[in-house]
């Protein structure tokens, strides 16, 4: 069984290789570049799957699921600048692949008896998902 937690965040960052020139990070990621900064609304979906639990009904009490969706990414997160304010992207790109390898790295903590997909909304339009194998 799967479940499901939707959670937005905003946040703003600007996409850069610590290691190219300036010329470089601007020929390669372009507006995402840009020196000021940008924002993104994020769609986060945290996606448990395991077994339902014949004593509750549940696979996991959602209201739980939601604290520590708060303490690990909300917090954290929202309204902040992640380049600036978060440590794990102070040399790490903060790409929607890499935010969403961070977010998987932290909940997994939080959730080890649980097969974890994080898929994480950029734009309407642009996505990425991880998760693990077993
Ligand atoms: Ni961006």
């Amino acid at each position: 069984m799967k479940v499901c937690r939707r959670t937005t965040f905003n946040s703003a960052h600007r996409l850069l290789n610590h290691n190219w020139s300036d010329e470089k990070n601007r020929e390669v990621f372009g507006k995402c570049n840009s020196p000021n900064y940008h924002g993104h609304n994020y769609v986060l979906e945290t996606w448990l799957e395991g077994e339902i639990n014949p004593d509750t009904g549940y696979v996991i009490d959602l209201g739980i699921l939601k604290g520590i969706i708060k303490e690990e990414v909300e917090d954290p997160f929202d309204h902040k600048n992640l380049n600036l304010d978060v440590p794990e992207f102070k040399t790490l790109n903060p790409t929607a692949e890499n935010i969403t390898v961070v977010i998987f790295k932290k909940l997994k903590k939080r959730l080890p008896e649980f097969k974890l997909t994080v898929r994480l909304y950029e734009t309407q339009n642009n996505f990425v998902e991880y998760t693990e194998d077993y």
